[in-house]
């Protein structure tokens, strides 16, 4: 599996989402591209199939969390769309893992490459133990959900480039380490608290880099991505 770089489609129309994807198709470059909860609950499963048409791969980032049974039927949906990665949260239990595994294999054996979201970026330790009840240091809960994901037969998660080695130490280096939190080193960091460059990213062993705002809010989107490329996956 090749490293890449995933740009994150955060756009909430399609008209601001193929303008921006005109100007990579126009040079035949054909990025793998993420696409949000944002984006597709505001355009629907249309978006996706007009993003595939174009040749590019997608990344769809809807965050399953349901009963097995309904996260079956989900991903089965989202088989069917031809999305290349999708992803779940590990805290759905491995059953709800292993039947979002049935619901996405197609009947010809293939699927998308299906990730875990361990614990959210966004959760600290503070709300991890008095909301959630977990008593436990984050990142322990953060590897301990990405062995269960493993062992459900997923093929990596979603984590900060930061996590990539101790993944890949904790689940195996064939386990994926999708990773946002990526910014140039003359990029403004945002609301991003523990990035990583992409030649940093790729030092620490990331799979795949996730990147937003350094690449669609440049003036010059092409040239951000290929930077990132070049840096990354060189
Ligand atoms: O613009 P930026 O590079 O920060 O975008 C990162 C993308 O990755 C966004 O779509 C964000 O929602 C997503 N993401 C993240 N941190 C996570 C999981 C997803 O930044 N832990």
């Amino acid at each position: 599996m090749g490293k890449d770089v995933i740009i994150a489609c955060d756009f909430s129309d399609r008209a601001t989402t193929l303008g921006f994807l005109d100007r990579f198709t126009e040079r035949d470059i054909k990025p793998f591209v993420k696409i949000g909860m944002e984006l597709f609950y505001a355009e629907g499963p249309e978006i996706v199939r007009e993003i595939k048409a174009r040749g590019l791969k997608i990344f769809l980032d809807l965050k399953l969390h349901d009963i097995p049974n309904t996260v079956k039927k989900a991903m089965a949906v989202l088989s069917r769309l031809d999305v290349d990665m999708c992803n779940l949260h590990a805290a759905g239990t491995a059953r709800m893992m292993a039947a979002a595994i049935e619901g996405l294999t197609r009947p010809d054996g293939t699927r998308p490459i299906l990730l875990a979201v361990t614990q959210l970026t966004s959760t600290d330790q503070e709300a991890l133990e008095k909301e959630l009840l977990i008593r436990e240091p984050i990142a322990n809960v953060v590897m301990s959900y990405a062995k269960n994901a493993r062992d459900a037969g997923l093929d990596g998660v979603v984590c900060s480039p930061l996590e990539a080695g101790a993944v890949h130490e904790a689940c195996g280096c064939g386990f994926l380490t999708v990773t946002p939190g990526v910014r140039f080193a003359d990029s403004d960091a945002g609301d991003q608290k523990r990035i990583a460059t992409p030649a940093r990213a790729k030092e620490l062993g990331s799979d795949y880099i996730v990147v937003g705002r350094p690449i669609t809010a440049a003036e010059d989107p092409v040239a951000a991505y290929l930077r990132a490329v070049n840096d990354f996956c060189d």
